[in-house]
């Protein structure tokens, strides 16, 4: 706690000298990380305090206008930033990303702030918003028998350094489908947590049924402008007005596709989707985007993840009791462990929280998201 009294003053100090003068004083040079405090980054030599903090300067980076849409996402909204013992905080807190991509290991967070400006970037030390880190992330498969696969997506790999797998146990394995094959399912998490969307996107990480022949991939996993911006391209659209109402509650720095429209409905934000060479005249986020999807493509799957959830319902492996803690999650019998034999049928709940987790409804890979859900439905129907 020593450090902790002497740099808060020194911040304020320096912060409020640079608000006097028309330039901020320079920095000194930022002290050094140390073991005890991997947050601890120091300032770029030379900073330029009022560049960013004063927004009647900030012609640049319009922080304040930034911070106002983060502060309108589920970044800084969801609430979840209270996961923050050392295995949740690593993706859950800022202090704790920042550890993880400094190389560390995340620690304990007793005064944890959610994913803000400092996760993603790190403008005192820097000096500007380049991103943290966006080097291409390897995935792990949750899949036994399925290698790893490594996404690259532009800045998008700097969401799937959060929005990625955790690991789970025990995993289902594609080739273990004898009848006398079990699985023992202990917990009803049973699912590679909730950031699948970079998976879902490259078109890895569903289990795949040897027999079922899968048609491959949207043209979102390989459009080039996807390739270069990553999730940014649609979630990071920047709005104008007019035609798009709603600057500021989706898109940019609130990273949300979906926000509160005029009139108190629902909106949605296409800027993305209608770039240059891709849905010129899209009008709705349920695109009929593929001849196997004659419908939208978000009710083609809500459609036959139904179908999947009343199947898997029938066979008691998800909890449907709505007054159990688990509800929704997979179903563990009063033995404490759910078999299913083959093993090869547990594919079928795991594509089901796969797509479910996505969250997109199949908009990310329509085709990809398709297949998982209906080969998982017709392995269920096998006698
Ligand atoms: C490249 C942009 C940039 C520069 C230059 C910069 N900052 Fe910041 N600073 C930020 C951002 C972004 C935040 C977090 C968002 C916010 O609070 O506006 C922040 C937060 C802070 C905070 C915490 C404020 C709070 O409300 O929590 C202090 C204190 C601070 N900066 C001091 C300084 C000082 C002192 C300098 C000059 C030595 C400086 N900053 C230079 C971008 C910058
Ligand atoms: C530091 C980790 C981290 C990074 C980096 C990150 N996210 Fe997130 N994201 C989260 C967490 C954690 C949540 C859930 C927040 C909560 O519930 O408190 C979330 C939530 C979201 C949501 C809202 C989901 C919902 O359920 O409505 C969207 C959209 C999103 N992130 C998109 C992105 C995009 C796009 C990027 C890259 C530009 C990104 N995220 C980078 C951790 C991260
Ligand atoms: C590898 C990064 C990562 C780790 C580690 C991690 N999470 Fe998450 N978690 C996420 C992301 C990303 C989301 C948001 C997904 C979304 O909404 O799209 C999330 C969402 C959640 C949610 C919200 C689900 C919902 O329905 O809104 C809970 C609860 C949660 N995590 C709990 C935990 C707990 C508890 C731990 C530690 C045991 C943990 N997480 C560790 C990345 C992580
Ligand atoms: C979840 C990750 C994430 C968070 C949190 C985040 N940013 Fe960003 N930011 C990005 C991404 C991604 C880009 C786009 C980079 C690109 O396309 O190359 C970006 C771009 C920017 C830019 C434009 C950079 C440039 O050089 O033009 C600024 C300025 C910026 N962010 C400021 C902020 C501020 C201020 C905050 C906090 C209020 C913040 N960001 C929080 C991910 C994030
Ligand atoms: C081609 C455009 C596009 C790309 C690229 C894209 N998304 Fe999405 N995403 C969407 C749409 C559209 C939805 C569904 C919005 C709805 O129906 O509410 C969505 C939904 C989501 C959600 C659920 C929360 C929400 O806003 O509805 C999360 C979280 C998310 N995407 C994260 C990501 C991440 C992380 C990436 C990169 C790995 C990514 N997305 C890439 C378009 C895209």
């Amino acid at each position: 706690m020593r450090k902790g009294s002497i740099i808060p003053c020194l911040l304020t100090a320096l912060f409020l000298a640079s608000l006097t003068g028309c330039q901020g004083p320079e920095g000194p040079p930022g002290p050094a990380a140390t073991a005890d405090n991997g947050s601890l980054e120091g300032f770029a030599a030379n900073i330029k305090c009022g560049t960013c903090h004063t927004a009647e300067q900030d012609t640049n980076y319009f922080v304040e206008g930034r911070a106002y849409q983060w502060a309108q996402s589920k970044h800084a909204k969801g609430g979840d930033s209270e996961r923050n013992s050392a295995s949740c905080s690593g993706c859950h807190t800022t202090e704790g990303f920042i550890q993880r991509m400094g190389g560390g290991a995340a620690t304990n967070q007793s005064a944890p702030s959610p994913p803000g400006c400092f996760s993603c970037h790190s403008p005192h030390q820097r000096g500007d918003f380049s991103l943290r880190k966006s080097t291409p992330v390897l995935i792990k498969s949750q899949i036994a028998t399925v290698p790893d696969a490594t996404f690259d997506y532009g800045p998008g790999n700097l969401c799937v350094q959060c929005h990625m797998t955790r690991d789970l146990n025990p995993k289902p394995d594609p080739t273990k489908s004898a009848p006398t094959d079990s699985i023992v399912i202990t917990t009803a998490r049973w699912y590679p947590h909730y950031g699948v969307q970079g998976q879902m996107l490259m078109g890895e990480g569903g289990f795949k049924f040897p027999d079922y022949a899968y048609q491959g991939n949207s043209i979102h996993t390989t459009a080039t402008i996807i390739k270069q911006e990553g999730c940014p391209t649609c979630h990071m659209a920047e709005q104008v007005y007019p035609p798009n109402l709603g600057t500021g509650k989706a898109g940019g720095h609130t990273m949300n596709i979906r926000f509160p429209g005029e009139g108190g409905g629902e909106a949605t934000l296409l800027t993305g989707c209608k770039q240059s060479g891709c849905h010129a005249a899209i009008t709705t986020a349920d695109f009929p985007g593929s001849s196997t999807a004659p419908v939208g493509a978000q009710t083609a799957i809500a459609a036959n993840m139904d179908t999947l959830h009343r199947l898997l319902e029938s066979r008691g492996w998800l909890e449907t009791d709505q007054n159990s803690p688990n509800y929704g999650l997979v179903k563990i019998p009063a033995s404490g462990k759910l078999v299913i034999k083959p093993a090869i049928k547990s594919g079928a709940l795991y594509n089901y929280f796969f797509i479910e987790h996505d969250l997109s409804l199949g908009v990310h890979n329509t085709l990809y998201a398709l297949d998982l859900v209906r080969s998982s439905i017709a392995e269920l129907r096998k006698p």
